[in-house]
């Protein structure tokens, strides 16, 4: 399967990008960088050292700094550390950018792999918005798309309503869902039951020298946030869930309804269940410990 994932790199997306390289289903093609976790220049840098590290040959196009209708972001550096990666903030500058932006990647290679692609969405959802704006084909091009947002029965994380992708671009994540391309949502309501523990980073850096470490060294901080704020022992495996959910939606309880986005007020950035909208696929359940077994058995299998 031909999978692009827009992201903010970030932890959690550091180890969804791991995950998808060494998935012997998943043929990773790009990846596109959003603001969100970090500034977009960070997301950008750090995916492509993760393209490096991971031994892959894949371009790393650029996107969004911002939500639509305003000039900058503030990064959530309390969640995953000042440059991203937690408590490493010395990482180098490798290669460079692609040279069409990620809207235009995305909308070039949907028409080059039509009915094929699977784009897998991990961070606000302005350049998805983008390309379904720049081209009214794209959305008829895409196979699928997948979205780690939302909390659709369950409540937020960034507020008591919102999740975090969603909320930082709610005006771009309406728009996506007013007219949505084939879309599978992966929100807090599954990927809150995916929690990862310190025993099982220990265990993947046992099994994975260099990949399985790194991850383990850039989570300490990302765990210790789950521990002081959420009082969790474990973090989601948000990003790793919506990739799994591309090809192994049977390990999901899937539901269909429209979806709508709050896009002012308290309830900014909730997902509203909304029947006169057209439907997406939610996924209401997991089976979270086999998501966690599948992760580790794919990560650990890389250097
Ligand atoms: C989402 O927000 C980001 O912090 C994570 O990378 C994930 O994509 C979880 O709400
Ligand atoms: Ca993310």
């Amino acid at each position: 399967m031909k999978l692009i994932i827009d992201t903010d790199p970030g932890i959690d997306d550091a180890m969804a990008i791991a995950y998808a390289a060494a998935a012997p289903e998943i043929d990773l093609i790009g990846l596109t960088t959003v603001f969100g976790n970090t500034h977009v220049h960070q997301s950008s840098r750090n995916a492509r050292f993760l393209v490096d590290k991971l031994g892959l040959d894949i371009p790393v196009a650029q996107g969004a700094s911002a939500a639509h209708g305003k000039d900058d972001h503030s990064p959530s550096e309390h969640v995953h550390g000042p440059e991203g990666f937690g408590d490493l903030t010395d990482i180098p500058e490798i290669g460079q950018n692609h040279d069409l932006t990620a809207a235009e990647f995305l909308v070039e290679m949907a028409r080059e792999h039509a009915g094929e692609l699977v784009v897998c969405a991990v961070g606000p959802l302005t350049n998805i918005a983008d390309a379904m704006a720049l081209d009214p084909a794209f959305s008829k091009n895409l196979g699928r798309l997948v979205i780690m947002g939302g909390a659709v029965y369950c409540p937020g994380n960034i507020t008591p309503h919102a999740e975090a992708n969603i909320y930082h671009d709610a005006h771009a994540a309406d728009a996506v869902f007013t007219a949505p391309p084939e879309t599978v949502l992966v929100g807090l309501d599954v990927t809150l039951k995916t929690l990862y523990q310190n025993a099982d980073f220990e265990a993947l850096a046992q099994k994975s020298a260099d990949m399985g470490v790194f991850l383990r060294d850039i989570s300490k901080f990302y765990l210790q946030f789950y521990k002081e704020i959420g009082g969790l022992d474990g973090c989601g495996l948000h990003d790793s869930t919506a990739v799994i959910a591309c090809t192994h939606d049977h390990m999901f309880d899937l539901v269909q309804t429209g979806v709508q986005v709050i896009t002012e007020g308290d309830a900014l950035g909730a997902t509203i269940p909304q029947d006169g909208r057209p439907p997406v696929t939610v996924c209401r359940d997991v089976d979270g410990a086999g998501v966690v077994d599948l992760f580790t058995a794919r990560v650990a299998s890389l250097p």
